[in-house]
């Protein structure tokens, strides 16, 4: 299938279309490469476009001859969201009515989206399913909430085919050692943990050790970016006109921030200093995944689960391009 690939050259994106080749689908990448990298996608598949610009949109579709689309494109940094909602607000949510909009004057119903856990807010128990309420406790998280919803109307309305895949913590490097995480400035665990090993910073900063967590640290549930790949190619494949998928990707299992620390000094060698700051405002104490829906419905189970096997995939790639992609891009 000829699938459009929007946010293609970024993190989760690039691994995409790797899956997608794979797969035997014929990916094509729309980027404004505000935070992807050219490197990061075959220079022949990879067209510069910007989903705030109708034209680019009607532009890449007609060219491409796309019979479905990935969404990866958005801004989530959730504390820029609090003080910049306007540029979360006309990126994520008015590009995106932009690009469903678009292809709805073209009759391209399959559409797959990268939703988030953020969109539980704090959940009231752990781990997360999809029947629990959905309270973002910021902008990010809202903007995500308010596509799903419009999804959720395009689905019942006009027919699109969807699937909202609710990512818990996207980790590791493809297992090619091609391309890998690379966010300029990055905000991430595991990249900062191992940016301490690789000598390029003095410690990382645990924010909060007061969590009602066994050892204190926050807990999340770090699945592989080939995994959540496998899963978006394994919707896309089953979607189905008038219908959409809410789907939690996750491991379902859960790691502290000490415990990621201590992963990386197994698999660094490295002894990696670690001091203890104050909470980071919004961090929820845990967000870990009940996936079963996901297991049921899309057949897919994730490969890596331990997160040693993560954080070695990401070393691999950090050791190897320690200065990312080397052009100063998120
Ligand atoms: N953390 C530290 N020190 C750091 C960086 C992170 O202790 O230097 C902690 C955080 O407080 C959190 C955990 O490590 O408890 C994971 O933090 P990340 O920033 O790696 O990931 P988040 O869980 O905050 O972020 C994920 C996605 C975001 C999304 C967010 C929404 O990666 O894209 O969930 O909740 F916006």
């Amino acid at each position: 299938m000829k699938v459009l690939v929007v946010g293609g050259a970024g993190y989760i994106g690039s691994h995409a279309v790797k899956a997608l080749e794979v797969a035997g689908h014929e990916p094509w990448v729309l980027d404004n490469l505000y935070q992807g990298h050219r490197a990061a996608v075959p220079a022949d598949r990879l067209i510069e476009g910007d989903l705030i610009n109708p034209p680019d949109l009607a532009a890449v579709l007609d060219k491409t001859g796309a019979e479905g689309v990935m969404h990866f494109a958005a801004l989530a940094l959730v504390g820029e969201s609090v003080t910049d909602p306007a540029k979360y607000y006309l990126n994520n949510v008015v590009g995106t009515l932009n690009l469903l909009e678009a292809m709805r004057e073209r009759k391209i119903w399959r559409f797959v989206f990268s939703s988030t856990c953020a969109t539980y807010g704090v959940p009231a128990s752990s781990p997360i399913d999809e029947s629990m309420p959905q309270v973002p406790i910021n902008p990010y998280g809202d903007t995500k909430l308010a596509i799903e919803k419009a999804l959720e109307a395009y689905t019942n309305a006009y027919g699109f085919g969807v699937a909202a895949l609710r990512y818990f913590n996207a980790a590791g490097a493809h297992h090619s050692g091609e391309i890998g995480e690379d966010h300029d400035p990055e905000s991430h665990l595991i990249p900062i943990v191992l940016q301490v090993a690789l000598g390029q910073r003095e410690n990382v900063t645990i924010f909060g050790d007061d969590y009602p967590t066994p050892d204190g640290t926050c807990i999340r549930d770090y699945i592989h970016v080939d995994d959540l790949c496998s899963a978006h190619v394994a919707a896309l494949e089953q979607l189905e006109p008038g219908k959409m998928m809410k789907l939690n990707l996750g491991t379902g299992n859960g790691f502290s921030v000490k415990e990621v620390i201590d992963a990386c000094r197994e698999v660094t060698g490295h002894v990696i200093p670690a001091v203890v700051g104050s909470r980071r405002e919004g961090d929820p104490a845990e967000l870990v995944a009940n996936s079963s829906k996901a297991f049921e419905t899309l057949g897919w189970r994730p490969k890596y689960t331990s997160v040693e096997q993560v954080v070695a995939s990401a070393w691999q790639w950090h050791q190897a391009n320690p200065n990312g992609y080397g052009d100063g891009k998120e």
